[in-house]
């Protein structure tokens, strides 16, 4: 997986150069990061299936397709912060999740420009390059740094998300909107950031995430307390002290808004 993801990387690189040139031209970028963006994607999945040819695939821009093994594949983002790398913004990530029967089991977020490679097996912790990760220790939610997604475009849930971001506000030392749910996790396993919430994401955002927050020994559920934080449709990641606090203050708040 690591040696997957830093093939790709430096594609990916080489392409963040060009597009940091690009951003004055009439044009534009964007179709020079579609292609960028389609390029890593191949090259991941060649070296994956290099190393187990049985295993199917669940990725950004190729969609779905199984294995002749059904029961293990990977789930794959080659980019993730796709509007950082097209504004030439130097935070985005590759996300890769190895998941058996449903459940991930390993996961590496690789953070090329700054070379953070954060990896996490299910039972053997989390790290970052050679160093283990923790989650913080912090304890009030007055003290905790906390990062989000803010919702965009057509997306839904504005009202809920500005009812709960003016509670945060209220009731936090801050919020970052840094524009990579992945690497967003992975700065909670790192202990960078206390906690973290978005709405609206996919499988291939959070995947691995999930793994390096767990492994790291912090908590990780959907926005009501359960289990659906990869297939559904939100999650909130945090220390053990903080989650529940966040979840409350988040519920109160985005219920409140739901309710009008
Ligand atoms: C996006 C990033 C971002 C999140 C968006 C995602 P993409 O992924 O993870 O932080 O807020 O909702 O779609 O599109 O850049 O791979
Ligand atoms: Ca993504
Ligand atoms: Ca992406």
């Amino acid at each position: 997986m690591e040696g997957a993801a830093r093939k790709a990387a430096r594609g990916l690189v080489r392409d963040f150069g060009e597009v940091e040139h690009l951003q004055v031209s009439v044009k534009g970028p964007a179709d020079y990061v579609t292609e960028a963006d389609r390029r890593a994607e191949r090259t991941i999945r060649a070296e994956l299936a290099k190393g187990r040819p049985d295993f199917g695939f669940l990725m950004e821009e190729d969609g779905e397709s199984a294995g002749a093994d059904p029961t293990q594949r990977w789930v794959i983002d080659p980019l993730d912060a796709t509007t950082n790398f097209l504004h030439g913004i130097p935070h985005f990530c590759i996300s890769i999740a190895y998941e058996r029967e449903g459940e991930p089991l390993a996961g590496v977020v690789y953070d090329p420009l700054r070379d953070e490679m954060f990896w996490a097996e299910k039972g053997n912790g989390a790290y970052v390059n050679d160093r283990r990760l923790r989650v913080s220790a912090r304890r009030r939610l007055a003290d905790a740094v906390l990062a989000t997604g803010i919702p965009f475009g057509a997306r839904p849930g504005k009202d809920p998300f500005v009812a709960a971001l003016r509670r945060v506000m209220d009731e936090t030392a801050g919020v970052r909107r840094f524009g990579s749910a992945a690497l967003d996790l992975a700065y909670v396993a790192a202990g960078r950031f206390d906690g973290f919430w978005e709405t609206g994401l996919s499988p291939w955002d959070v995947a691995a995430g999930v793994v390096l927050v767990r492994e790291a020994g912090g908590f990780v559920t959907d926005l009501a307390g359960g289990n659906e934080m990869i297939y559904g449709d939100s999650i909130l990641a945090a220390n053990p002290a903080l989650h529940e606090p966040m979840r409350r203050l988040l519920g109160e708040a985005m219920d409140a808004a739901t309710r009008g």
